[in-house]
């Protein structure tokens, strides 16, 4: 997904607009670029890398004008191109457009403009928005028009914001996610309320197939028919704000070390909710879980602890298969959806194929402003605060902690878990990290890396890898332990590392006797344990703690090894390469 922001007021734009990119840059950082109004003038610069580079270079925040519109990429259609990159010009320059989503039918608009004389600088199909615009303004010489227009005819999932040199500023929804900032005396455009957090926190939620103008300094909410539509503000939490590293090198490694207080306040904003949720469970016929990425990991632990701890089944979902086999939904079911940011288009597009089997959904998000939020019956708050590094870390334990939460609900406390002692027990694994250190630098040249673990252990050896490749980019895989022999140990020689989850649990001796036979063939051992063994030439020391939380503490040193190996292989541990923190377009 993309990031795209717009300001009109009466401060100096481009610098405001480039501070609100810097904000969202988790979306996309491919590209960035800016274009602002002045006497009636648009003027434009734009380049591909991260904002602090490309501001530096080119100067971005030194635009003048008092309207500007501006763009962070994270390329879909077309390569990481100067060319490519955001804001894209009207052939007649009278008109500038930023865009996230996709335009489906972009292609059959193309050639009906080329046919019309337009000509194209870019490969993308947001470019068509722009000339589109600039068709039908030069026939009505009305934005409102205008933009009527150009939504009958665009397809696809898309947020847009357009500025003529009249300097007028319009932005439309269909899907992809738009906030109005309103302040003192000015207005603000964004994605997300990152990017105006820091100048005001009341905000509009433009709803899904509307739009907004802003001219004469007021604005007008109208839907796709034209018609005048309703608009609430809503007063942002500030907590949203606090996106600082503070004295961390990376966000991604403050978030490790929130971990000990996010876990301890997982949900605790909404325990009615998880009360009312555990109701509805006992009550259910199907209960499905779903999610993308780590989310889905933690759907994958959903069935796991739900059947261990209270003999209830459910299945986890991928969101993105979902629409390949709706009908393995069943009518009037549950369907708990996970999602950090309550953004990803396919979690969205799961929600709402459940809605159609008139199933009642349960949201567990930590933007409880987001559209999965607005979306859902019930909304679960992971309550972990702004999450920036594109890894998933503190955002995955405390998305285990409510599940967890909603088991010990099930059981009628039966099970009692101690959230605080746990959370204390997490300080040891962070408090000394020079073990994990080392091995980071044992791992700078491995190419391949399997992570073992049987039961419970195994979605966590599913979220380590998913770790791996994220923030190091090496090849890293996921093991059911009894899988092993049935395949995977054709590929275990001495080029291999492979991690061994393995704790003091029913597992325990198959798991390490799985290390053993791994160990004969030659390859590397880490292990991951709270028992220590010769058979690992690595060992991470686990801390002693109830069974029950194993699989939430385990994953802490693999995000720890993960991050400091990323160092070890200079990738950007927050900014990882092609990814975004939530993937708003399917
Ligand atoms: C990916 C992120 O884009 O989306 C992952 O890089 C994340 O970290 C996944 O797990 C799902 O995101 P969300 O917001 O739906 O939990």
């Amino acid at each position: 997904m993309c990031s795209i922001i717009g300001y009109y007021g009466n401060e100096i734009a481009a610098p405001i607009i480039v501070k609100g990119l810097k904000r969202m840059e988790y979306r996309g950082y491919d590209s960035v670029g800016v274009a602002t109004e002045s006497n009636h003038q648009i003027e434009l610069k734009k380049g591909t890398g991260k904002v602090n580079e490309v501001n530096s270079k080119i100067q971005l925040d030194s635009l003048p004008g008092k309207i500007g519109i501006g763009h962070t990429r994270w390329a879909t259609h077309g390569k990481v191109t100067d060319f490519n990159a955001h804001p894209h010009p009207s052939n007649s320059g009278k008109i500038a457009i930023v865009h996230n989503g996709i335009i489906e039918n972009f292609e059959e608009l193309k050639k009906q403009l080329q046919d019309e004389g337009y000509n194209f600088k870019s490969e993308t199909d947001s470019e068509i928005i722009a000339n589109l615009l600039q068709k039908h303004y030069e026939v009505t010489k009305d934005v409102k028009e205008t933009i009527l227009k150009t939504v009958s005819e665009i397809k696809g999932h898309y947020a847009f914001v357009a500025m003529f040199e009249n300097g007028e500023l319009a932005a439309a929804r269909f899907h992809e996610p738009l906030i109005i900032g309103v302040g003192q005396n000015d207005f603000f455009l964004s994605s997300d309320v990152l990017g105006f957090i820091e100048f005001t926190d009341d905000a509009i939620y433009l709803e899904n197939g509307n739009f907004v103008i802003l001219s004469e300094n007021k604005f007008q909410i109208l839907d796709f028919q034209g018609k005048q539509a309703k608009y609430g503000i809503t007063k942002v939490s500030k907590e949203f704000g606090d996106a600082y590293k503070g004295d961390y090198a990376h966000f991604t490694l403050k978030e490790i070390y929130e971990q000990p207080e996010t876990i301890f306040k997982a949900g605790e904003k909404t325990l009615d909710a998880i009360e009312k949720t555990a109701d509805y469970i006992k009550h259910a016929k199907n209960i499905y879980v779903t999610g993308s990425g780590t989310s889905y990991n933690s759907a994958l632990i959903a069935k796991q602890i739900l059947s261990k701890y209270v003999k209830i089944k459910a299945d986890p979902i991928m969101s993105s298969e979902l629409q390949f086999s709706p009908d393995s939904i069943e009518e009037n079911s549950i369907i708990i959806a996970i999602s950090q940011s309550g953004e990803s288009a396919d979690v969205l597009e799961a929600v709402k194929i459940g809605k159609q089997a008139n199933c009642k959904i349960i949201g567990i998000v930590n933007l409880m402003t987001s559209s999965l939020a607005r979306e859902a019956d019930i909304v679960i708050g992971m309550n972990c605060g702004p999450e920036i590094g594109v890894a998933a870390t503190k955002s995955f334990t405390s998305q285990l902690v409510i599940l967890y939460k909603i088991v010990q609900k099930l059981s009628n406390d039966e099970i009692t878990i101690n959230f605080e002692n746990f959370s204390k027990s997490i300080f040891k694994i962070l408090e000394d990290t020079t073990k994990i250190q080392e091995i980071a630098k044992d791992l700078k040249e491995v190419s391949d890396i399997y992570i073992l673990g049987r039961g419970i252990n195994y979605p966590i050896a599913i979220e380590s890898a998913l770790k791996l490749k994220e923030l190091t980019y090496i090849h890293a895989e996921g093991i059911a332990g009894g899988e092993l022999k049935h395949g995977p140990l054709a590929l275990m020689d001495s080029n291999v590392f492979v991690i061994i989850i393995n704790p003091n649990d029913m597992t325990y001796s198959d798991t390490l006797t799985s290390a053993r036979e791994i160990k004969a063939r030659g390859a590397k051992i880490i292990g991951v344990s709270d028992i220590e063994s010769d058979v690992y030439d690595y060992w991470i020391e686990m801390p002693k703690i109830d069974e029950v939380l194993y699989p939430i503490s385990e994953i802490i040193p693999i995000q720890l090894l993960s991050y400091y190996a990323a160092l070890e292989k200079n990738t950007d541990p927050d900014y990882p390469r092609n990814l975004a923190k939530s993937v708003t377009v399917k």
